[in-house]
């Protein structure tokens, strides 16, 4: 079965929910389904979702603020996982950052979790040293 790529509708949003959920993707205190309606009403092209046969099987977050472009919210279904669609999914993204104009990206990844450290290795990012994130909320 083909596996298409495209921006999310806010009708995707509960299966894109469900997907994080099922996926062991590191919650957070956002993904919740105004969070994720508010995101695309702000830019319709930042949510994109992987489908196969009407399923949503991958997700990601390419978010441009006009200053950066940050990759988000990686997301592939355990059984369509080493398939190729996790690269598939980040090169969209980065093309649309691309097309956005964004010439730096950034992508948060969990420290401890190697299936992600592995991933972003792999797909020709580097991990940046002598920087550290402060965050609120
Ligand atoms: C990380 C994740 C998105 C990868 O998706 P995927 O579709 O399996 O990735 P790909 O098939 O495109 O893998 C590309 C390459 O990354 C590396 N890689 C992917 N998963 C890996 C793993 N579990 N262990 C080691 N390397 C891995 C491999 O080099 C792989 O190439 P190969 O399969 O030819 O060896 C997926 O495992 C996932 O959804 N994990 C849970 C959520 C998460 O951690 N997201 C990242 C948040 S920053």
């Amino acid at each position: 079965m083909a596996t298409t790529t495209r921006s999310a509708l806010a009708s995707d949003v509960p299966a894109v929910l469900a997907l994080w959920l099922d996926s062991g993707a590191e919650p957070t205190h956002t993904d919740d389904a105004h969070s994720l309606v508010r995101l695309i009403e702000h830019d319709p092209d930042a949510l994109v979702v992987a489908e196969v046969d009407g399923e949503v099987v991958g997700s990601v977050i390419a978010a441009w603020d006009g200053w950066r472009g940050s990759v988000y919210r990686l997301v592939v279904a355990p059984a369509h996982r080493r398939q190729g669609l996790g690269r598939r999914l980040v090169e969209v993204a980065q093309q649309r950052l691309a097309g956005a104009g964004a010439l730096r990206l950034q992508a948060i990844v969990v420290e401890t979790d190697p299936r992600a450290t592995e991933f972003w290795r792999a797909t020709g990012w580097e991990q940046q040293v002598a920087r550290l994130r402060f965050v609120k909320g």
